[in-house]
């Protein structure tokens, strides 16, 4: 079965067959009544398009820019953790995968295997690594710069970390990692290996502030994306402290439950904003037409996160290619039907309540 021809909900369903119980729990469930959870989705659904007719789509182009790089699609791959739940090849997969649709792949602080790893299955391919700051910043500070020094392009400072959340279906909330997972991007400086990931959750410093934004980019020399802002009024500071982009996102209902949908909050981030970073969303993303609205909200591109791991666990790397072509063929063709040759065509007045 070629992977492009099935539906994320039948990703879904064949995940929700393949992964473990615990697994299961981690990829799919989120924090409090799972509200988020399931708003991130409706929020999509609930916004309708106003398609132009007769105007010129015999050539539609997918293709766009991130912070300078050249993506053939602009459905990115959401940072998400430890992917050897979903693959024993995990990242490597993922990133063999993202290479060869031409995407971005943000790799997780959490991933089961290293940033240098990764980055030598996908030479040439455009990577970003995501991190939190942790009360010992010295350790952030090493992460900061080994993503450097293997050539990444982009720091994605998650900042919707402020409290460890209580998650549904795992036992006291909080995960316990399989023994034999690594998290080498955990590493202490001087060691290859981290098995500690509560240890790193728990350190996530609360006391962070705008002001320690720019500790990112002087480490690394790398511009820096905050993700997690869902406030207008928030992005506006990130970007005055200096970040080179916002990733709209509720960390797809796992933090905060109650927390607006990310498609409700993109509008008024994009506003405030005004151009001077780009703007990213992910929550909630299942097709090509939630990829238009976005993009028509005003998002440069949008991240992809359990859709890509429901891909991984079912078909591995082939589902990972097949979900992104899947995704990216929707939007071409959601496109055509909206009058859309170019992403640039993607505005506003194309979305409705
Ligand atoms: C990690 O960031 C998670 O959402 O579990």
């Amino acid at each position: 079965m070629d992977p492009s021809e099935l539906d994320v909900s039948e990703l879904e369903q064949l995940a929700a067959e393949r992964l473990d119980p615990l697994g299961y729990s981690y990829v799919f469930r989120g924090s409090g009544d799972e509200v988020t959870l399931a708003d991130n989705v409706a929020a999509w659904q609930r916004l309708k398009l106003r398609p132009h007719v007769l105007r010129d789509v015999s050539a539609v182009t997918t293709a766009t820019t991130v912070l300078g790089t050249s993506v053939g699609t602009p459905v990115l791959v959401a940072p998400t953790a430890m992917h050897r739940f979903a693959s024993p090849d995990g990242e490597l997969a993922t990133a063999r995968a993202a290479a060869a649709v031409g995407t971005l792949m943000v790799v997780s602080m959490a991933a089961t295997f290293s940033l240098e790893e990764i980055a030598k299955v996908a030479p040439g391919a455009p990577h970003w690594q995501q991190m939190y700051m942790v009360r010992d910043r010295g350790l952030t500070r090493a992460l900061a710069e080994r993503t450097r020094d293997a050539g990444y392009q982009a720091i994605v400072a998650t900042v919707d970390g402020a409290a460890v959340p209580l998650r549904r279906g795992l036992e006291g909330g909080v995960l316990v990692p399989p023994p034999d997972f690594r998290f080498p991007n955990l590493a202490p400086p001087a060691l290859a290996d981290s098995s500690d990931l509560i240890g790193m959750i728990s350190e996530t410093d609360p006391a962070m502030s705008f002001d320690d934004l720019a500790s990112f980019g002087e480490w690394s020399g790398l511009p820096v994306v905050v993700k997690g802002v869902v406030r207008g009024d928030d992005a506006a500071r990130c970007v005055d402290a200096g970040a080179a982009a916002i990733a709209v996102s509720n960390h797809g209902g796992r933090q905060l439950d109650g927390c607006v949908a990310t498609a409700d909050a993109l509008a008024d981030v994009v506003d405030a904003v005004g151009g001077r970073a780009e703007v990213y969303v992910d929550g909630g993303i299942r097709n090509g037409r939630d990829v238009t609205k976005a993009l028509a909200l005003g998002a440069r591109a949008v991240m992809v996160g359990r859709p890509i791991v429901w891909a991984l666990a079912a078909f591995g790397e082939d589902g990972v290619r097949g979900v992104v072509r899947r995704l990216t063929t929707d939007l071409e063709r959601t496109m055509a039907f909206c009058g859309a040759a170019s992403l640039d065509d993607l505005t506003r007045d194309l979305v409705t309540r």
